[in-house]
């Protein structure tokens, strides 16, 4: 990295400090800030609005402009031209695959797709009617307890073993979880089947029927999971990487990201937009809705719109679009109420002063939730659709992190604004406060 330098200046007469400014492939520059805490100074960042957390050669996020890249390579021609195995091999080891390569990671996933079968019985031990996000933060926490052979993350092998693990049962265990709450017996990876395949075949295949994925579903699927797969250093991303500088193992890192995922302002939106069209009801309903998301007061907003990184239309939502119109006019879903009323508000939206000022675009979830509903994927379901392509970026972010030789316990400091030093009192001499003077 080429060094530049930033001079911090104060006006109490304390000397000024040279902070270097480092800058990367693309993007901007950042000014490290390392050494301030030698000078007793943190910075404050809230939300991490301008803090970079790390360094990274994943993916690259260009929010002005509505670019993604996974390692150098634009989401759009991923989207077309690759498939969900390829890129997954892409993020963990920086580069396509050659086919024999290719070849070789789709057995190897494939191998590792069964679960032991003791996590069988453990499904049993959630009620029927939890939220599928709630059992998979569960499943994928308590693997650690079945494949505590290769938990020394120091091992680069060890390291690659857990990452085919998670790739490989993330979908048997998401697929699972939809069984569990119907009641279905589980259904177990078929040979010859793809990635998205075999994920399709065990959610809705039955041991007495002969369901096999139909090709529409299964591309728009693998899209899905392409356009997902990694965001840079977003909420859960962090939150992996936060759980692992600290050593912790793999899969309690993934479920520690999936807990993060679950929150509706990130992977819960894609649900949170079929239940608010639900709400919507029918188009001339749109109009208030839209109000009482421009009003002030309200905390009421229009769900699957604004991205904290794009504030141009995100390439994702381009492309998860014209799929979204692909496999509605495939499956004969044009007419359907709910996505006349998703096109509606996206026109109004798009429209609408208050959301071209604030720059708010529909982002992918807006348009990856009408495409799942119409696969027939039941809404509960969505955020752990997010989570199992998500898993690809999280498990490249863990591993380019716990390779770093400079690797670090994640530790941020804080603004104190509590009470200043005081003497603690007896309980006998203690007074109870007048709740109206207290905070
Ligand atoms: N509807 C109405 N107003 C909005 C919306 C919205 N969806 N999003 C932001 N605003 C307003 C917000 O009220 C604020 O107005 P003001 O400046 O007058 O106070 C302004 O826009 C900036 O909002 P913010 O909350 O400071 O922006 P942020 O960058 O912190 O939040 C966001 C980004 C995604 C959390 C937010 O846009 C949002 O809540 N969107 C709806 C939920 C959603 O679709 N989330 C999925 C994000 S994409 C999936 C992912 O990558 O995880």
């Amino acid at each position: 990295m080429k060094e530049n330098k930033a001079t911090l200046t104060f006006d109490d007469g304390r000397e000024p400090i040279d902070l270097p400014v480092l800058s990367g492939t693309l993007g901007p520059d950042v000014i490290d800030i390392r050494k301030l805490s030698a000078y007793n100074l943190f910075t404050f960042d809230p939300g991490f609005l301008s803090t970079a957390s790390c360094d990274s050669g994943i993916t690259y996020v260009d929010g002005e402009r509505g670019m993604l890249y996974y390692r150098g390579y634009p989401i759009e021609q991923l989207a077309r031209g690759s498939d969900f195995v390829e890129v997954c091999y892409l993020l963990l080891y920086g580069e396509l695959p050659a086919p024999a390569q290719k070849a070789r990671f789709s057995e190897t996933l494939f191998s590792h797709a069964l679960l032991h079968e003791q996590v069988n019985s453990f499904f049993r031990g959630f009620r029927r009617d939890a939220h599928p996000m709630s059992v998979m933060v569960g499943v994928v926490g308590a693997l650690s307890s079945f494949y505590h052979d290769a938990l020394d993350i120091s091992d680069a092998a060890h390291r690659e073993l857990s990452a085919f693990r998670l790739l490989a049962k993330l979908p048997t265990i998401a697929a699972w979880c939809y069984k569990y709450s119907i009641g279905q017996p589980f259904m177990y990876p078929q040979e010859g089947l793809g990635y998205a395949e075999n994920f399709l075949y065990m959610m809705f295949a039955t041991p007495s029927g002969s369901y096999r994925p139909d090709p529409v579903s299964v591309q728009a699927m693998d899209r899905i999971l392409i356009l997902h797969a990694d965001h840079e250093q977003n909420a859960s991303t962090s939150t992996v990487r936060l759980a692992g500088s600290s050593g912790a193992n793999p899969f309690a890192c993934i479920a520690a990201g999936l807990a993060s995922l679950w929150g509706p302002a990130h992977g819960g939106a894609n649900e949170a937009v079929v239940k608010m069209l639900e709400e919507i009801g029918d188009v001339s309903r749109i109009g208030q809705y839209v109000k009482r998301a421009k009003t002030k007061g309200d905390p009421f907003r229009l769900m699957g719109f604004g991205h904290r990184v794009y504030k141009n239309m995100d390439p994702r939502a381009e492309v998860m679009r014209a799929t979204c119109h692909e496999v509605l006019d495939a499956l004969g879903l044009e007419q359907d109420p709910l996505f006349k009323i998703a096109l509606a508000l996206e026109s109004v939206a798009l429209e609408d002063d208050y959301f071209i000022e604030k720059k708010l675009y529909p982002n992918v979830d807006f348009y990856s939730g009408i495409v799942l509903r119409a696969l027939r994927i039941p809404t509960s379901m969505f955020t752990v659709i997010f989570a199992l392509a998500r898993t690809a970026g999280w498990v490249a972010q863990w591993n380019e992190m716990i390779s770093d030789p400079q690797r670090k316990i994640g530790r941020p400091r804080q603004l104190y604004t509590g009470r200043a030093l005081r003497d603690y009192v007896p309980l006998e001499r203690r007074e109870a406060p007048d709740p109206s003077t207290t905070g």
